[in-house]
């Protein structure tokens, strides 16, 4: 019987700080598919290819189990028996569903009415303690480093690096799916550690992190040797109402429809502006009416249903588009870091309400009629 997939630290056990000490808290996280779009660059008429790494798929929905699986087997190795995080949302589904996994105990402070309600519904689903402040993600941020310092607690927010080095599996993903890095790689920026976990990952992926090619050493089975070196032009979109890396400072009071990345005090904030230096890309940013245009142009031209602040990507790729920056012939990536599931009231208010009619074969009939293609 071939041995199905476990999950991203049992299959690049390899590259990751593991041993064999170390007990995998997993739920079989990763390898999410790498879709194509058909029907968006025929719509913009652009002869590029664009790819869509849709991490909605994970087990909670988000890209965050690839860093909460190893942030969790790497506390519970150390012998933690509780963990807490700061969160709009995601990372706190995710360290609940890991610390339930591992039997631990779960802490998560949430900005109060901030966090969309799917992803609420999962840290209390999972038995977390949902602490609500009356304050945003960067108040909760610097509560819970100031709580891991004095109590018995495992901080598993993107500052502890364990995070960033599950993270960085994603670039592997892409590089086995293409054969080599892509031209772009766009994605949504926040608290800006996944855009630096993108970076290690194709920096490791192209051999340049230990200072020697371990491809050309031929240990590497993903990559041929002439392709090594090779890392894609790194692309960071923001909300332009939390948009402190395009502001060039920190913004105080950020406010976005994509809560997911309502962010203004981003940790990893060294981290992405050397991937962004390194990459030779670029910052930029979107605003809410983009956002929501662009997921709602995703969810109906591919059928591809992702949360607002993933719709991020596709917006900064259109005006990437608009600004002539992307030629013909180039291969992009873009991260949909989560489900749109997770966010169902901000999909209804921007959709049209579903009809009520009678329950009549005639009242079915009339109004398909009106709406069949002509
Ligand atoms: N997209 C989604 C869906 C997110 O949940 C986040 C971050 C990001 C993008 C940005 O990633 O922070 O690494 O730059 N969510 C965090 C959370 C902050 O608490 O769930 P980043």
């Amino acid at each position: 019987m071939q041995p199905h997939y476990q999950g991203l630290i049992r299959r690049y056990r390899d590259r990751l700080p593991v041993s064999a000490a170390t007990p995998v808290i997993s739920l079989n996280e990763g390898n999410t598919p790498l879709v194509e779009l058909q029907n968006l660059p025929r719509r913009l008429g652009r002869s590029v290819r664009i790819l869509c790494k849709f991490e909605g798929l994970n087990p909670t929905g988000s890209f965050k189990d690839r860093g909460m699986t190893m942030a969790v087997s790497k506390a519970v190795e150390a012998g933690a028996r509780a963990i807490i995080c700061a969160s709009t949302g995601n990372t706190s589904a995710a360290a609940a569903a890991y610390a339930a996994r591992a039997g631990i105990s779960c802490f998560v402070l949430i900005p109060e009415g901030k966090i969309a309600l799917g992803k609420l519904s999962q840290a209390m689903m999972h038995g977390a303690t949902v602490i609500q402040i009356r304050g945003n993600f960067d108040d909760g941020m610097r509560l819970v480093q100031e709580a891991a310092k004095h109590l018995p607690l495992t901080l598993v927010n993107s500052i502890n690096p364990f995070r960033l080095q599950g993270q960085k599996t994603i670039a592997f993903e892409v590089v086995e799916a293409l054969g080599e890095a892509p031209d772009y790689h766009v994605l949504p920026v926040g608290n800006a550690g996944n855009i630096s976990a993108h970076w290690i990952g194709y920096s490791e992926a192209a051999g340049l992190v230990s200072g020697s090619c371990n491809h050309c050493g031929g240990a590497c089975p993903y990559l041929a040797p002439a392709l090594c070196k090779r890392r894609p032009v790194l692309i960071g979109v923001q909300a332009a109402g939390a948009a402190p890396f395009l502001r060039g400072a920190m913004v105080d009071n950020p406010e976005t429809v994509a809560t997911a990345i309502r962010i203004g005090h981003p940790v990893s904030w060294d981290l992405a502006w050397a991937a962004k230096n390194e990459s030779g890309g670029w910052f930029s940013e979107a605003t809410d009416a983009e956002i929501l245009a662009a997921q709602k142009l995703l969810a109906e031209t591919e059928g591809i249903f992702c949360e607002p602040a993933s719709a991020v990507s596709i917006a900064g790729l259109l005006k990437a588009f608009e600004r002539g920056v992307i030629g013909d012939g180039s291969v992009i990536v873009c991260t949909l870091t989560g489900h749109g599931l997770k966010d169902p009231d901000t999909a209804i208010s921007q959709s049209s309400a579903p009809f009520l009619v009678d329950a009549t074969g005639s009242a079915i009939e009339a109004l398909i009629k009106e709406h069949l293609p002509r």
